[in-house]
């Protein structure tokens, strides 16, 4: 039996969905911290099991019968690293034999903007190493999803102004790395193995403001605008200081690099290659 958590969740759902087409339904558990959001999933026939990362009880129950977890990492930011040490504590406990967990693939983590966000993801990584359950680890890039979030609803009117620079970042839709991660949970080989989920090739903003312009037939412009102004910006509109910093952290890490390491480990996961900019751009803005 295999368990996928936050299956309420974009990731977890979309990795169900996929899952279920390939083994039966009734060999897929979930867990879900809120059974009012699991409809859609008890309607594919997978067995939903509750629990929270913040009470390790609740997890050893839930992962009763199971061979293999797939932790999606915490969206919830109060203790994170202790939720999903909890999560590795409770598979041990419960008898699970394989865990497989979604961190972030990325470089320059000790110079990195994000390093006390994305820190948490190694340092788990490093948990279940030490727990001497067997381990696959799913390191998840950026996904393209969320380039409308950074380029703003209204990109085809403001442009993109973001201070990101020259900065390359492997997009890669969420969807496929579900579809990917399927494939790994109901096929054999992929025991203590570390996989980069990343588009094959990265891309700039100026990229995204050029497949934006011709997907939309309007001009979409490219401004690497200061620090100082993307944050006066900001402000003005009223967002809170706190997803300022946060936007303003992936700007400078896109800016540095960091997750600038396009890979082929998603394309062989996949059997095909991943989806490019121009193809995900088109979906979203035609
Ligand atoms: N690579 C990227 O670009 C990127 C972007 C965004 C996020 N992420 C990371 O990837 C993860 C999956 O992404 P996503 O888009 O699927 O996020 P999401 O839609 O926010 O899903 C997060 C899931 O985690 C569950 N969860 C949160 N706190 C929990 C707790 N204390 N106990 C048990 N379950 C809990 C949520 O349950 P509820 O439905 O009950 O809230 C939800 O099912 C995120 O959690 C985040 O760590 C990566």
């Amino acid at each position: 039996m295999i368990l996928v958590t936050g299956a309420t969740g974009n990731l977890g759902k979309a990795t169900v969905e996929f899952l279920v087409k390939k083994i039966p339904a009734n060999e897929v558990a979930v867990l879900v911290r809120d059974a009012d959001k699991a409809k859609g999933l008890k309607e594919l026939g997978v067995d939903v099991r509750i629990g929270n990362y913040h009470d390790k009880e609740s997890l050893v129950k839930a992962f009763q019968g199971i061979e293999k977890v797939l932790l999606i990492s915490s969206s919830d930011l109060e203790d994170r690293l202790g939720q999903q040490k909890r999560a590795v504590d409770a598979a041990k406990e419960a008898g699970v034999k394989h865990i497989l967990y979604t961190g972030v693939s990325m470089q320059n983590l000790e110079k990195s903007a994000l390093k006390p966000f994305m820190g948490v993801h190694f340092d788990t990584e490093k948990y279940i190493l030490d727990s001497g359950l067997t381990y696959t680890f799913l390191r998840d890039n950026l996904y393209a999803d969320v380039i409308p979030v950074f380029v703003g609803q209204q990109v085809q009117e403001t442009g993109i102004n973001f201070p990101a620079g020259n900065g390359r970042v492997p997009y890669t839709l969420r969807t496929e790395m579900a579809e990917a991660f399927a494939n790994v949970l109901s096929s054999p080989g992929h025991e203590n193995k570390t996989y980069e989920i990343s588009n094959v090739e990265s891309y700039s903003y100026q990229d995204v403001a050029n497949a934006i312009s011709a997907h939309s037939g309007k001009t979409v412009a490219y401004n690497d605008v200061s620090v100082a102004d993307f944050s006066k910006a900001l402000s003005e509109a009223g967002v809170p200081e706190e997803v300022i910093g946060f936007s303003l952290g992936f700007a400078t890490a896109t800016k540095d690099g960091d997750f600038d390491i396009p890979n082929t480990h998603l394309e062989q996961l996949l059997g095909r290659k991943p989806s490019s900019l121009d193809q995900f751009i088109g979906e979203i803005y035609q």
